[in-house]
This record gives C-alpha cells, sequence and structure tokens, in this order.
C-alpha cells in the first residue's frame, strides 16, 4: 500500500481517508496516534494489523467535545465531568462505562471505554471535519518507541497505513495519563503528560493502580511480560548517582562492549555513545522515545541510564523507561 503525506492543512484529504475506512497516523500533542473509525470494525481491525498489536489491549477513542464523549459514554461520572474541565483538551485519557457504540475491537471486549480529547489543532479538525470518534493507539510497531515525529512512524509503518499527517514533532513527548473512573476512588492506570498531583488538586487523592506502585517503590522485577518502548540493546536502570553509572559503563567496557547512556543533564560520561535527554524533565519526556530510537542506529551493545526519583512529571519518564528496561535496575552498592 503507497502511505501518502498529508499537510496538516489538507484536513480534507484525511477525512476522505478516515470515511472511506482507511487508517492515517496523525499528530497529537503527546505522540502520534494512529486513527480510524471508531465505529467501524474494518477500520479498526486495520489499526491492529498495522501496528501488530495484541487484540487484547483497548483503543482510546478520540472526541472533540465533552457531547461526543456523551455519545460513547453510558454515563459520565461527576469526577468524570470535572476532570474533562479542568484538563481536556489535554493529555488526559478517563476510562469510562462504554454504551457499545464503539466497535468492540477498540474496547477489546471490555465494558468501558477510553476517552481523551486531544490539544492539538490538526487532530481535532480531523475530527470535528470527519463528524468520527477516532480510536488512535500510539503509531509506532508494537513494542518499539512511540513515534514523537512523522519521520518515526514511516520508519515503523510506511507500506502499512494510508496516510501521514505530518505535524511536525510533539510537544509533551510520552502519552496521556489513563485514569480509570469506573470505580472510586479514580485509578491512573499509566502515568502520562497529566501529574498525579495535578488530578489531585482537582478532584482530591486517587490511586494508583498497584503495578505502578510496585514498580516504583521497589524496582526489582527483572523481566517483565513485554517488553514496551524498547530500543534493540538492552537497557538497564541504575540505582544511585552519576559515579554509579560510571562506574557500570567502564566495567562493562573492560569486557570488550559497546556502551550507551542516557543522561539528565548536558555532561558526558566514558560512554561510547552518551545521549542527553535536557536539564528538565519536561525535556526529557520530549526527548525519551527520539533518544531510544536514536540507539537503534548506533552499534552500542547495551545501554545504561540512573533510576530517577519518580514523582510529578518524571513518574511519567520513569514508568517508560522502567518498562523499556523489561524491570532490569542494577544496585552498584550491593554487587560491590
Ligand atoms: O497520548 C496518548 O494516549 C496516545 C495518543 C495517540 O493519544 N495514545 C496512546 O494509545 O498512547 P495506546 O493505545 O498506545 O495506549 C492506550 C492505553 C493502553 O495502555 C490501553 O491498555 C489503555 O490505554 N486503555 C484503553 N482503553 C482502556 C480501557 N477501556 N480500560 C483500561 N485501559 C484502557
Ligand atoms: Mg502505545
Amino acid at each position: 500500500m503507497e502511505t501518502k503525506w498529508i499537510k496538516p492543512t489538507e484536513v480534507e484529504e484525511g477525512v476522505r481517508l478516515l470515511q472511506a475506512g482507511e487508517v492515517i497516523a496523525m499528530p497529537t500533542e503527546t505522540v502520534y496516534g494512529l486513527a480510524g473509525d471508531a465505529t467501524n470494525d474494518v477500520a479498526i481491525k486495520k489499526i491492529f494489523e498495522a501496528k501488530g498489536r495484541p487484540s487484547d489491549n483497548p483503543l482510546i477513542v478520540h472526541v472533540a467535545s465533552v457531547e461526543q464523549a456523551e455519545h460513547f459514554a453510558q454515563t459520565i461520572p461527576p469526577v468524570a465531568r470535572r476532570l474533562m474541565e479542568a484538563f481536556w483538551p489535554g493529555a488526559l485519557t478517563i476510562i469510562l462505562p462504554s454504551n457499545g457504540r464503539a466497535s468492540s475491537f477498540v474496547t477489546a471486549g471490555l465494558d468501558s471505554i477510553g476517552l481523551r480529547m486531544p490539544n492539538h489543532p490538526a487532530a481535532l479538525e480531523l475530527i470535528r471535519t470527519s463528524g468520527l470518534g477516532l480510536a488512535a493507539p500510539s503509531a509506532n510497531r508494537s513494542g518499539r518507541p512511540s513515534p514523537t515525529s512523522a519521520r518515526h512512524v514511516a520508519d515503523d509503518l510506511t507500506g502499512r497505513i494510508a496516510g501521514i499527517m505530518d505535524g511536525g514533532p510533539t510537544g509533551i513527548g510520552v502519552e496521556s495519563t489513563v485514569i480509570d473512573c469506573t470505580a472510586e476512588p479514580a485509578t491512573i492506570l499509566r502515568p502520562g503528560g497529566v501529574t498525579k498531583e495535578a488530578i489531585e488538586a482537582v478532584i482530591g487523592p486517587v490511586i494508583l493502580d498497584a503495578n505502578l506502585s510496585d514498580e516504583a517503590a521497589a524496582p526489582r522485577s527483572p523481566g517483565m511480560k513485554y517488553t514496551h518502548y524498547a530500543p534493540s540493546a538492552p537497557l538497564y536502570l541504575v540505582e544511585g548517582g552519576r559515579d554509579d553509572l560510571v562506574r557500570v559503563i567502564t566495567t562493562r567496557q573492560a569486557t570488550g562492549k559497546r556502551v550507551g547512556a542516557l543522561v539528565f543533564d548536558e555532561a558526558t560520561t566514558p560512554a561510547d555513545v552518551t545521549l542527553s535527554l535536557g536539564i528538565s524533565m519536561e525535556t526529557a519526556a520530549q526527548r525519551l522515545y527520539e533518544a531510544l530510537r536514536k540507539f537503534d542506529e548506533t552499534d552500542v551493545e547495551e545501554i545504561y541510564v540512573n533510576r530517577i526519583e519518580p514523582t510529578g512529571v518524571a513518574l511519567a519518564v520513569y514508568n517508560r523507561l522502567y518498562k523499556a528496561a523489561g524491570g532490569k535496575v542494577i544496585r552498584p552498592q550491593e554487587e560491590a
């Protein structure tokens, strides 16, 4: 299949493809999404096929208004309404009871549905002009880092999808926060662009899903079931400070390995390739997936990064690094 490049000004072309049941990559403020008509089984199957995504993992439906969310949700509890008022359009996906209007492939057979209003003019215009709710997972091949530029999408999906709308690099760089509002108190299932602290300022205390709090508190379960967001070379989190990171790097290099390092400042390391995530957590979020993809263009065999404190924006960055590492954490003090 030929994959068309679509300019953000060519919304009509995107709408034509979406209404014909095709799937196209669209920019959002978090990461690029692979969009298709949420009510069209054929389109949704194309999304799963193009990504190679397991069919038991549900998709988020993107809407352009609260009224459109009402079209897909059975009810919107008051807590969810307050979240919509505070954070939409924005990087918050709200899980609500589904009314069955979306394709059952979107919800993976669950009786709940994830809804989000993206804060991106091109995405909002595609939704409004087409009149469709757009199911859109991140536009990467399953298991790869999410795409933060149209180039990343093209690297993964050229020939597999009808079009790519190029809206330049995404602003936030990590995916939306996913919060389950089907039970009380609301539970964060995936940390992302909207922080737990910001959410709690609006609706009071929320719960972190058990998996998330385990990995943040006691990161010691090497080899999780699936590795996500992963570069080809194995990634390891290193407990401790810069000295510990440097010691691990030089020890591995002494055994002949080509080593990569990710750092949260502009400093260099003895690693063969050092990539900087900038000096703030916001920049780290923006650059993270690009950096993970960049390592694939080098010959490094192992990648090391310091473990960071999982609070605020850093919770999302930590979670993606932890998953990319498949939970592998090195504790130099214990090994010494
Ligand atoms: O920022 C984002 O959220 C991006 C952009 C494109 O909007 N999309 C995205 O989609 O990250 P995806 O499919 O890569 O991640 C969706 C997440 C998955 O972890 C999925 O399991 C969860 O949301 N999810 C979706 N519907 C759900 C539901 N009904 N119940 C529980 N989790 C759900
Ligand atoms: Mg994804």
